[in-house]
């Protein structure tokens, strides 16, 4: 069976990253947001990072009020992430691994390892219904866990075959690839709704938007780059013609 409609999430987290660079005001990440969303974005995602690095807690009321299109918000599963998320009532709640010193997150989850804390981490989400997802690794043990805690989504980690693809080492880029399907097809057939995301660019999100029972592909870094080149609407519209191009 196929996702319906294949949606592009656009995460506008490395505007913040140019802002937050010289500080002030420019440019604004909301303004960028409501930019992709005009241009077909039909998410935005925005990762509040313990240590905000890049959006800020302004950047999300502001997203809050100026959106029509889903906000998914990402954050680690800290007390502080939990009380500002059960405030601001997002759409979707993204799970991820933080650790102060890396340069962007680069592994997925442990939900294997955690189970138990992450269950009652995430039941008072439900109340409020926000769809929670688990960015997890494309590993076995990692979706079971994801069913079993009661996450409706999972978020695969694109990152090694983003990588692979960047270093033109196509053998392990199949492999990841091969990977990323096998998951996709197991929490599918599972009853889970399966996203993936990291490091997608134009070349490389072609295979991962193929498959069928992807349902949303989140990406930030590639887009809001090539925006400097060919504008942020453009670089959206391109984005998903790519994906379209792939799914059809
Ligand atoms: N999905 C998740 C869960 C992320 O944490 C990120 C950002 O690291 C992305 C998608 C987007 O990744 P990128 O900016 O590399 O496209």
């Amino acid at each position: 069976m196929t996702a319906d409609k294949l949606r592009l999430g656009v995460n506008i987290d490395h505007v913040a990253t140019i802002r937050n660079a010289r500080g002030g005001d420019n440019p604004d990440p909301v303004r960028a947001a409501v930019m992709a969303e005009a241009a077909g974005a039909d998410g935005i995602t925005a990762h509040l990072r313990e240590d905000r690095r890049h959006i800020v807690d302004a950047d999300i009321d502001g997203l809050m009020a100026a959106l029509t299109v889903p906000l998914n918000f990402e954050m680690a599963a800290t007390d502080e992430m939990q009380a500002i998320a059960l405030r601001h009532k997002p759409h979707a709640i993204c799970l991820v691994p933080e650790k102060r010193e890396e340069r962007t997150t680069e592994g997925g989850l442990d939900v294997a390892g955690n189970d138990n804390a992450l269950a009652a981490y995430i039941a008072p989400f439900r109340d409020i219904g926000a769809r929670v997802s688990m960015f997890i690794a494309a590993d076995r043990a990692q979706v079971d866990a994801c069913l079993r805690i009661g996450a409706p989504v999972i978020e695969l980690h694109a990152g090694a075959y983003a990588d692979a693809w960047a270093e033109g080492r196509w053998d392990d880029r199949d492999v990841e690839l091969a990977k990323i399907a096998d998951m996709t097809a197991y929490a599918h057939s599972l009853g889970l709704e399966v996203h993936v995301g990291h490091g997608l660019t134009y070349d490389s999100v072609g295979p991962v938007a193929a498959l069928p029972q992807v349902a949303e592909l989140n990406i930030g870094h590639f887009i809001i780059g090539e925006a400097i080149f060919q504008g942020l609407g453009p670089a959206v519209t391109e984005m998903r013609r790519h994906m379209d191009e792939a799914r059809k």
